[in-house]
């Protein structure tokens, strides 16, 4: 099992474009690691380095602490599968499973042997004689799976690979990276733009804006703490409260608020809270955080009902996890409580995506 670490890694194509941007981060030994963030941000670039297809402009790659730099791609055993090139068109899917070997000068009869099983392995055996285009897309993405693992690599690098399969192939090609890596205890980086995606399969996130590692951590973390406004956004916290921070307070159009966790120094700040966190009360009784909007929209989606609300100074998004017994009329008054320890504050001259 390979720990890899990015040491500073800065990947410039051109002086305009920084794909990766002063970038450190630790991936442990046989665990999934999840590069996330929007289309653009550095992703695939990301995975090029580890595995010696591009090389970085400064900063440095190690694999269980010793230096990739010098080591040619095809020596460091980290094995890529693309997003989109997945397959050799002219070869069969079983000739396309034993290449990496045949590369190798294995002997013939192994690499049959191996083939056979690996095939096996990601549910497609029985399908060797076959050319890639008489496969479904779920299928191709198994049978390049297959040929990256056959090399028993170090480390699997996969791109985006759920992108282009529908809800049940994803599904399923979600469950079988994740029994595989639990199997083989493969250190697994795969990148994607889907948090949600990110949020069920990875051990650790990393996400990334524009090149730069914004927060790293376990998936809840995302959830809990977003370590700032961007990332709290990208997970969905989207309703927000410009306030101004004295010293334990908040200042809002809506009233003072009272924030449980509060690191940052006084001045202007954006309150944030996620729509599942605020919480619709009765009455006021004597708790503090309580504010008054007017319902501008109230949806019934199932098992959730989900509303618009206008507050002072904001437009707020409220999801109720059970169904009320009635949906609330357009323009009702209605009392909010923001709990503290769901309110996160950051400050507000920090950009937001
Ligand atoms: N070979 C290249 N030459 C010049 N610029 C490049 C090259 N490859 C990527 N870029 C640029 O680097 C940035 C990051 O690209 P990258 O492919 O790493 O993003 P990504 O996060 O994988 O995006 P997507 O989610 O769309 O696949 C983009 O601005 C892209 O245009
Ligand atoms: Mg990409």
């Amino acid at each position: 099992m390979t720990q890899v670490t990015l040491r500073d890694l800065t990947k410039k194509y051109s002086s305009q474009v920084k794909a990766v941007d002063h970038l450190s981060l630790e991936i442990p030994a046989g665990k999934i690691t999840a590069i996330l963030g929007p289309s653009g941000c550095g992703k695939t670039t990301l995975l090029k380095l580890i595995a010696g297809l591009v090389p970085p402009t400064s900063g440095d790659i190690f694999f269980d602490g010793i230096s990739q730099l010098d080591i040619p791609a095809e020596k460091r055993g980290a094995v890529m599968v693309f997003q989109n090139h997945l397959l050799f068109p002219f070869l069969s899917v079983g000739d396309n499973v034993a290449f990496g070997l045949k590369m190798r000068g294995e002997p013939p009869q192994l690499i049959r042997e191996q083939v056979l099983q690996i095939l096996e392995l990601v549910q497609l055996a029985g399908y060797e004689k076959r050319q890639p285009s008489q496969l479904s897309g779920g299928q191709q993405q198994r049978a390049a799976l297959a040929r990256a693992l056959i090399t028993q690599p170090r480390i699997l690098l996969l791109d985006e690979p759920l992108s282009n399969l529908d809800a049940n192939l994803r599904e399923e090609m979600r469950e079988l990276i994740f029994n595989l890596q639990r199997q083989q205890g493969i250190t697994t980086v795969f990148v994607t733009h889907d948090q949600e995606e990110a949020v069920m399969l990875a051990d650790q996130i990393a996400l990334v804006f524009e090149g730069v590692l914004q927060q790293v951590g376990e998936p809840r973390a995302f959830y809990e703490r977003p370590a700032n406004l961007a990332t709290a956004r990208f997970f969905g916290a989207n309703n927000i409260l410009p306030g101004f921070d004295r010293e334990g307070r908040i200042d809002t159009a809506s009233g003072s608020l009272q924030i449980e966790e509060n690191q940052i120094p006084p001045g202007p700040v954006n309150l944030v809270i996620r729509p599942e966190n605020i919480r619709i009360v009765t009455e006021k009784g004597d708790r503090n955080n309580i504010i008054v909007g007017r319902v501008r929209s109230c949806i019934f989606a199932g098992t959730r009902t989900r509303m618009k609300i206008t507050v002072e100074g904001a437009l707020l998004e409220v999801v109720t996890d059970a169904s009320p017994l009635r949906c609330y009329q357009e323009g009702e008054t209605i009392l909010l409580f923001l709990p503290p320890a769901k309110l996160w504050a950051y400050p507000a001259k920090e950009s937001s995506v």
